[in-house]
């Protein structure tokens, strides 16, 4: 999104001097890691992780860019998370204080946590679960959704959690994808004060589709909202049954660094969603790293809650992995911000005396439309740092942050990373960084980026021009691949810029005269829809898969809340002409809810009687976002038939539009 990237705010904000004083991190770790990255890194896997088998190697890079990271170490993910704190003697502090929509709340010791994820290990083993098999996770944010990963990291066996707001045929795919052998869901979950069935979704997506069946051979269901189940004997199990039927103790399994410790579905610019594959020992050691020094972790005293879903990455490193490996005591919530009262967030920090908050833009955007009454009426004074993730934060929301959240008071974090690179990468240190509104500012110790052109030179500060993003040394949280498709791993990220051996993020970015980094959004088809991947693609196949849809082309258009908004023109076949447009963008709106999600809904439907193309075919989505963003439309000569933009400007300005 441009409109961060314009001018820097003049208005800027050095550490708190307490805060400085007794910071984690201090300005020697970017000399450390300057000096000697590699040595720094081995320092950092060797005192955040309890290692079976100590790492003598850092970085293999020698089958680039496949990287090796502390290969010859051996490690067991829960037994960090989880065996030992409770072998240090902390088994009775809080884990998390969980707290479900409709207001129940549930607290979890480390000293609990243990002994659900050694049951939960036992019960699927004993369903036949082996170290290497994949297992799909598809549950609402209660604490057995960080058993059930915590569970199969036990066993060695990688996890692929499915946000559980996907459909049915996304789940299908991703298990298929994955080869999954078994799923663990939940009868359902409570969002927007109602209980929203889950394992209904999961029957339709195990269902035997064009004669082939599922890989999945057991399917284990919390119960939470104990409503109406369908159960297929043999395959379904409840959860506490199965957990309560299990031997209570369980041997973690000792793997190598480079074991595979989940596969994370993301949308990439095709149809397909690529399996992001992370291993052990090197992501572990950068979820650790970046939670504790970014956010300034002091474990003993900070109550610390990020506000993501477990089904996306932000929630795998910063909801489970890096709070446990630091022995941090986190706040979970089940349900949305607006449930029953807009203030229900402000009631959990007051409530929990949470000192570390981290969220996406869009939430911030929301929030201040609600307004500051809502959050005036409630004592947030334990608020130490403030975390910002998943889009370029816009300074006027930056600002409102930091004043209304964090009482004119406190830093504010703006954090760069991706599902790819496994932790943050661009972020300022609270007790160090002077911070810009606006800015992800600079890379952290140990990680090396660049803005440069199409043709890789190195833009330098204060270029005025915008450039791409990339990294140019590899990091220990970086995704090993794309599972299954090592070609187009390579493709995706590495043919770019080849020659210098630099991953391409995907990200426009600029650098001011200071050095700082602004990022300007994404350079591919994929779009941020309130911090949400989501490719155009995808939502194009959606559209067309609907019996009334000839052609579609989906843009993402700036939008004051969300980032980005899904913008659809569409063409209609012969059968659907005459069809009210309004009822008909409404119905397709619905259609790419159930097929994908509801997050991938579009904002508005347009139907079009045609689509601007080059000679070539190609579709200009560039002419459809200036219609979409209400811009004059740009440069047509290059479109086989130049009137088309008209006709479909025309067409729009009748009121055939739908944005119900
Ligand atoms: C965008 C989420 C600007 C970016 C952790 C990236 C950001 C994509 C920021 C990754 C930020 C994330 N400033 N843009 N602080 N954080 N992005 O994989 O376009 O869901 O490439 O990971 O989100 O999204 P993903």
């Amino acid at each position: 999104m441009t409109q961060t990237a314009t001018e820097p705010q003049h208005q800027t904000f050095p550490p708190p001097a307490d805060l400085a004083a007794g910071a984690v991190a201090t300005a020697d770790l970017y000399e450390e890691a300057a000096t000697d990255r590699l040595a720094f890194w081995g320092r950092q896997a060797n005192e955040l992780l309890t290692w079976d088998t100590a790492p003598t190697q850092v970085l293999d890079w020698s089958d680039a860019p496949f990287a090796k990271w502390f290969a010859d170490g051996k490690l067991n993910a829960a037994a960090n998370c989880v065996d030992r704190h409770v072998a240090a003697g902390n088994g009775n502090r809080v884990a998390f204080h969980w707290v479900g929509e409709p207001g129940d709340t549930v607290t979890v010791t480390y000293a609990d946590l243990h002994a659900q994820v050694q049951r939960a290990a036992n019960a699927l083993s004993d369903l036949g679960v082996r170290t290497g098999d994949r297992v799909a996770i598809y549950l609402p944010m209660i604490p057995e959704a960080v058993v059930a990963m915590l569970a199969c990291a036990r066993l060695g066996a990688p996890h692929s959690v499915v946000f559980s707001g996907f459909s049915a045929q996304a789940l299908r795919d991703r298990v298929d994808d994955a080869q999954a052998v078994a799923v663990i869901t939940a009868d359902g979950g409570y969002r927007r004060g109602e209980p929203a069935p889950l394992k209904p979704a999961v029957d339709a997506a195990l269902e035997t589709k064009d004669g082939v069946e599922s890989t999945v051979k057991a399917v284990l269901v919390v119960q939470r909202t104990k409503g109406e189940v369908a159960w297929t004997q043999g395959r379904d199990h409840w959860w506490h049954e199965a957990l309560a039927a299990a031997a209570p103790t369980h041997e973690p399994v000792s793997v190598e660094a480079e074991h595979p410790l989940f596969v994370l579905y993301t949308s990439g610019s095709t149809g397909k969603p690529k399996g992001i594959l992370h291993t052990t020992g090197g992501y572990l050691t950068q979820a650790a790293y970046t939670h504790r020094n970014v956010f300034d972790l002091h474990p003993e005293t900070d109550v610390y809650w990020c506000g993501a879903d477990i089904g996306w990455v932000t929630g795998h490193t910063y909801i489970v992995y890096g709070p446990l490996l630091n022995g941090a005591t986190s706040v979970m919530y089940e349900g949305t911000p607006n449930t029953p009262t807009q203030d229900r967030w402000w009631q959990i920090v007051e409530t929990y005396g949470v000192t570390k908050l981290y969220t996406a833009p869009t939430t911030i955007r929301t929030f201040m439309k609600w307004g500051e009454e809502l959050v005036s009426g409630h004592d947030l004074s334990s608020l130490k740092v403030l975390g910002s993730v998943g889009e370029p934060i816009n300074p006027e929301a930056w600002t409102w942050y930091r004043r209304v959240i964090g009482g004119d008071r406190t830093p504010v974090v703006d954090t760069w990373w991706q599902t790819e690179t496994g932790g943050i990468m661009i972020s300022a240190l609270p007790g160090v960084t002077t911070l810009k509104p606006g800015s992800a500012q600079v890379p952290l110790p140990g990680i090396s980026v660049e803005v440069v052109d199409d043709e890789g030179r190195v833009l330098p500060a204060g270029h005025e021009g915008a450039g791409y993003l990339v990294l140019t040394e590899p990091w220990p949280g970086m995704l090993r691949g794309i599972w299954g498709d090592d070609e187009r791993y390579r493709d995706t990220y590495w043919s770019r810029f080849r020659d210098q051996g630099w991953y391409f993020a995907g990200d426009g970015a600029r650098r001011d005269a200071d050095g700082d980094v602004w990022l300007l959004g994404r350079v591919d088809d994929v779009m941020n829809v309130s911090g949400h991947r989501i490719s155009t693609t995808e939502v194009e196949s959606a559209l067309v898969s609907h019996s009334s849809v000839a052609e579609a082309a989906v843009v993402g258009a700036s939008d004051p809340t969300t980032g980005q908004g899904i913008v659809a023109f569409v063409i209609l076949r012969e059968s659907a002409h005459g069809a009210d447009p309004a009822s008909i963008g409404q119905e397709l709106r619905n259609h790419v809810a159930r097929e994908i999600s509801p997050i991938a809904k579009p904002r508005q439907v347009f139907v079009v009687s045609e689509l601007p193309k080059t000679r070539s075919g190609k579709i200009m989505r560039r002419l459809l976002r200036d219609v979409a963003e209400d811009r004059q439309v740009g440069d047509v000569t290059t479109l086989a038939d130049s009137s088309v933009m008209a006709s479909i400007q025309a067409g729009m300005s009748a009121g055939k539009s739908s944005d119900g």
